[in-house]
């Protein structure tokens, strides 16, 4: 049977040392302090903003929560985050994502100072990605390299294959793989011969957004599996896009879902907001 990559554990050990580097901080003087922003009450943007506030809680991190009404005005948001940006207390901006459809996100996400962008989701941030100079990485992409190297899976060399091209996961995705030295393929709703392509794959990142799509006929025996997905299935239980059962076998290792990619993006997230403050200085 395959390795199981734990995120539940591996995310408990970068929140573990974080702890310890916002301990030692705060010693010397230096908080470091996150807002966060809900715009209306979708019910599981809601549960992502209480664990990100619980998140901070445990690491030591300040968190400043604002909870505006679904109708609020772009202008009055657009306020509000330029207010935080000139705030020297405030060290992180996260507006929770989907914004309510009257409210242009592009323009949400542009208005964020680069500098306390810890969603990584500015496009300052992405084109530095690109080109390989510091800045904020999105945050689940980022935890998968972290489940990767931490797990021992070396990337270097490797065929690594990726179905999805979201600008949150799928393209920052492929950019830190190849920032590792992994050979990067990234496919797509448009894809011709999909099983072709992802039985190369070394290195399997799935994130399409359709429950249990990946079966072992898309899997070469022996490849490390990660799965983005999650969803609930017709008996209310968490599945991911892989097909977990038919996949697991043929693998050499595998993220379960939940407990694989889901708890890596918070850490990275508490990650990203201790980087402002080195990021910055
Ligand atoms: N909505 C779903 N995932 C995310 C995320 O990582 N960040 C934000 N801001 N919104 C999201």
């Amino acid at each position: 049977m395959p390795k199981i990559i734990d995120g539940k554990t591996i995310s408990a050990q970068i929140k573990e040392e974080l702890k310890e580097k916002v301990a030692a901080m705060k010693k010397g003087g230096t908080s470091v302090c996150l807002a966060v922003i809900q715009v209306g009450n979708d019910p599981a943007s809601s549960v992502y903003v209480n664990n990100k506030k619980k998140a901070c809680a445990y690491v030591g991190i300040d968190s400043l929560s604002y909870e505006l009404p679904e109708n609020t005005a772009q202008e009055e948001l657009l306020q509000l985050i330029g207010e935080l940006n000139d705030r020297k207390d405030v060290n992180g901006i996260l507006v929770q994502l989907p914004l309510p459809g009257h409210i242009d996100e592009d323009a949400v996400i542009r208005s964020i100072d680069p500098k306390k962008d810890v969603d990584g989701f500015h496009p300052q941030s992405v084109g530095a990605l690109c080109i390989g100079q510091k800045g904020f990485v999105s945050c689940t992409p980022a935890g998968i390299i972290q489940l990767l190297k931490r797990s021992g899976i070396e990337i270097a060399g490797k065929e690594c294959v990726i179905i999805g091209r979201s600008n949150i996961v799928g393209k920052p995705m492929a950019l830190l793989l190849l920032k590792e030295n992994g050979t990067v393929t990234v496919c797509h709703s448009k894809t011709k011969d999909l099983k072709e392509i992802t039985r190369r794959a070394d290195i399997l990142v799935v994130a399409i957004g359709k429950p249990k799509m990946i079966t072992r006929e898309y899997v070469k025996a022996g490849a490390v599996v990660i799965d983005v997905g999650i969803h609930r299935n017709e008996n209310n239980k968490l599945c991911g896009d892989v097909d977990y059962d038919d996949v697991a076998p043929v693998c050499s290792a595998i993220t379960p879902v939940p407990g694989g990619v889901g708890p890596m993006t918070i850490a990275m997230l508490m990650n990203n907001c201790v980087e402002s403050i080195t990021l910055n200085s």
